[in-house]
């Protein structure tokens, strides 16, 4: 049993760990996250951490003599007498904003339900996982408040959400509804989490807790580029390797937030969820509100078991579809080689040379429709540009298919430029408040996909040109961040239009690979795993770059969700130039493709580029099932080097990247993880054997001796 109940002790277990609560007066309150406790627990004061109330609290919990100020409740709200930042706030008509919430009840049941209009984890049979369902209420306010709890017990993993309902007759007004809310019982931990930029997602940042409110969010309409639904907490001291690590990661692609606030007795409240700033949802008689899953994984063997553990459960239980287990093409898209300046006769000349190469599908990017030469119209004409492509998609699809290669296609459904034909006859469309300037960023605008016409618009328009012609990939970007938000309540009912648009036009066709894009990186989240099964990690393509952003993204995303291509140089976004040799290699650690002028290449290059792609093809089923180990760390060292173990331990690849050079450079030892430590393993290259504890206790030397220089090594059980 993965949820065991006793005493009024709730003991949610994995193999690995414990999520303790309990029922103590009329409060459920946290007991413990962390290692698998088996013992039964006795609820006393000590164990719960509380004291009497002090001086200048409230004794709300008479029996006990005690403040919910100094408790740890599982699920808080402001105002009596607990005066923290809460996982639950609402305004009432009377125009109070204090709530209570007692317990109620609970209930279990095998499984998992789905989330209605939100992106999920999911079992594909009911003894997967085990859900627990508390109910608290508010008596005076007549609103009810139910906790889920799903513990996938073979994962590892215990996925929360959280809904509100409205029982009484007055229309409240929801202000905060947190997916998450949990505790550490000490201050003694670094906050850490994925921040960046356009062109530098995800780089890892630890940050130690003071006695202060420790907070990222986004405000931007989309979970950003700047920081990532995600948070963890490790102990100064942890590793890859070793110590404890929290990580807290909501399934959500828009405005969040996450924190941790520790008081006064170093105790840490941490609550993760849909952004409260300028959020407000109104909920009338017999409403309910959904907020979105959020993912509680724990490790006390180090940060890079934490990573596996939501690699296994988002590859396998998140991510769905054909695509979710199938190997993915080698795709060649022709952005970074002809931006807007294409036509049918170029396309179809990359196709051609891209298929001698063993490349296997053409993705053709944007400037395909309306007349746009330029990145300043046409966004929202979801029709062929003839002067450029005198056959149509449809023609130029089936001319691509006849080389032999599959055809993809790009789209930014969810924009609108002010210059197309869509603006003119719908300049209501948008997001907008009447009277104000729009804000323009790229020259476009959004379509507020709140509105019920807009989503039926945006599918049927993608679905009629996916139904006309053989299109086997959708790249799906969306290039802005809000502005001129009309309503608090806009940013989530267009989450909720979006997800739904996404629901419908997947489940219309199966078939097609869905690539998430958004300005690179900007919305790459566990939100959009159901729908994409990968992402365009970044719209930094230069290799040495790649390893800190697809380092930082592996702290929660599997490799095969991450979009990674060899691109030309010097490198378009930075100037710099790497061997040919490491684009190939770091762009292997994701979905790999090409987005160069294979035209001007030279056959050197050309070579060079076929044996990677045969090198991709015999590795590509190890690296879309292997388990990822991160073995050194850009963020820390000169060097980054990364692995990948098949399941029945007898295959690994290790590849390993210098960052600068040095005279007489020093060498670096890499031990590699998760071999068999009593089995003999081969060098395929060398053809030199080594055991499994050796590579994993004395590791292989590198030398770094070459600036951006990239190896790998394959190693096979003898
Ligand atoms: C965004 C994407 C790029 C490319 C361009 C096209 O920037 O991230 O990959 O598709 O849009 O305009």
């Amino acid at each position: 049993m993965a949820i065991q109940i006793k005493d009024g002790v709730f003991n949610l277990k994995t193999p690995d760990i414990s999520y303790i609560m309990c029922v103590f007066g009329n409060r459920l309150l946290h007991v413990h996250y962390g290692k698998r406790i088996d013992s039964d627990i006795e609820i006393d004061t000590e164990v719960l951490r509380v004291r009497p109330c002090a001086a200048m609290t409230g004794k709300d919990i008479e029996e006990y003599n005690m403040s919910s100020e100094l408790l740890l409740t599982e699920y808080s709200c402001y105002g009596s007498p607990d005066l923290r930042t809460p996982a639950f706030h609402a305004e009432y008509e009377d125009g109070s904003e204090v709530t209570v919430l007692t317990y109620k009840g609970y209930q279990t049941y095998q499984g998992k339900k789905p989330l209605r209009g939100l992106p999920s984890t999911y079992v594909e049979c009911d003894d997967e996982a085990e859900t627990l369902e508390i109910t608290l209420e508010d008596t005076l306010q007549k609103i009810e408040v139910i906790l889920s709890y799903t513990v996938f017990e073979n994962y590892n993993a215990i996925a929360r959400s959280v809904k509100v309902k409205n029982r009484g007759d007055q229309v409240v007004k929801v202000k905060s509804l947190m997916s998450c809310s949990s505790y550490l019982l000490d201050k003694n931990y670094e906050m850490m989490h994925l921040q960046g930029a356009w062109a530098r997602e995800r780089h890892i940042q630890r940050l130690p807790l003071g006695n202060s409110m420790q907070r990222i969010d986004s405000k931007r309409g989309a979970s950003s580029h700047h920081h990532s639904p995600f948070i963890g907490f490790v102990r100064p001291y942890t590793t890859e390797e070793a110590g404890e690590a929290y990580g807290f990661s909501l399934i959500y692609s828009g405005n969040f937030e996450a924190y941790a606030e520790t008081n006064a007795y170093d105790t840490v409240r941490i609550n993760m969820g849909i952004n409260s700033f300028s959020f407000c949802h109104k909920l009338k008689k017999n409403d309910e509100l959904v907020a979105p899953e959020a993912v509680m994984v724990y490790s006390a063997e180090g940060i890079g078991a934490m990573s596996r553990t939501f690699h296994k459960l988002y590859k396998n239980r998140l991510c769905r579809g054909k695509w979710r287990d199938a190997e993915r093409p080698i795709l060649i898209n022709n952005w970074e080689a002809t931006y807007f300046e294409f036509d049918e006769n170029k396309i179809l000349s990359i196709a051609q040379k891209a298929k001698e190469m063993g490349i296997e599908l053409l993705v053709l990017d944007d400037g395909w429709f309306g007349k746009r030469d330029l990145d300043n119209c046409s966004l929202g004409d979801w029709t062929p540009d003839l002067r450029k492509l005198p056959n149509g998609i449809k023609g130029l699809a089936e001319k691509v298919n006849a080389i032999g290669m599959k055809f993809g296609l790009w789209f930014e459904p969810e924009m609108v430029s002010p210059d197309s034909d869509l603006y003119r006859a719908h300049p209501d469309w948008c997001i907008h408040i009447e009277s104000r300037k729009r804000t323009e960023c790229r020259h476009q605008l959004i379509l507020d996909l709140s509105k019920k016409e807009v989503q039926d618009y945006i599918v049927k328009s993608i679905s009629d040109i996916l139904c006309t012609a053989p299109i086997e990939y959708v790249k799906w970007d969306m290039n802005r961040n809000f502005t001129e938000i009309t309503t608090p309540g806009l940013p989530h009912q267009y989450m909720l239009g979006l997800y739904s648009v996404l629901e419908r036009i997947t489940t219309a066709f199966p078939e097609v690979l869905f690539e998430g894009c958004s300005g690179g990186g900007g919305r790459f989240d566990a939100g959009m795993l159901p729908y994409f099964s990968q992402y365009w990690t970044s719209d930094d393509t230069d290799a040495i770059e790649r390893t800190y952003i697809q380092y930082g993204t592996s702290v929660v995303m599997p490799a095969s969700t991450m979009g990674a291509h060899v691109s030309t140089v010097p490198n378009h976004q930075l100037g710099r130039t790497t061997p040919l040799k490491s684009r190939g290699y770091v762009a292997m650690m994701g979905q790999f493709g090409y987005e160069l002028d294979i035209e001007k290449c030279t056959d050197q290059e050309i070579e060079e580029m076929k044996h990677q792609i045969t090198e991709y093809k015999e590795l590509r089923e190890l690296f879309h099932n292997g388990e990822m180990y991160r073995l050194k760390s850009p963020f820390e060292e000169n060097c980054c080097a990364w692995e990948f173990v098949s399941e029945d331990k007898k295959n690994a690849v290790l590849m390993y990247c210098t960052v600068l050079a040095s005279c007489q450079g020093a060498y670096s030892y890499v031990k590699l993880r998760g071999l068999n430590a009593d089995k003999t393993y081969i060098d395929i290259e060398t053809g030199k054997k080594y055991g499994g504890d050796y590579l994993m206790n004395v590791g292989i030397a590198f030398e770094n001796s070459q600036d951006f220089l990239a190896v790998m090594k394959r190693f096979e059980e003898a």
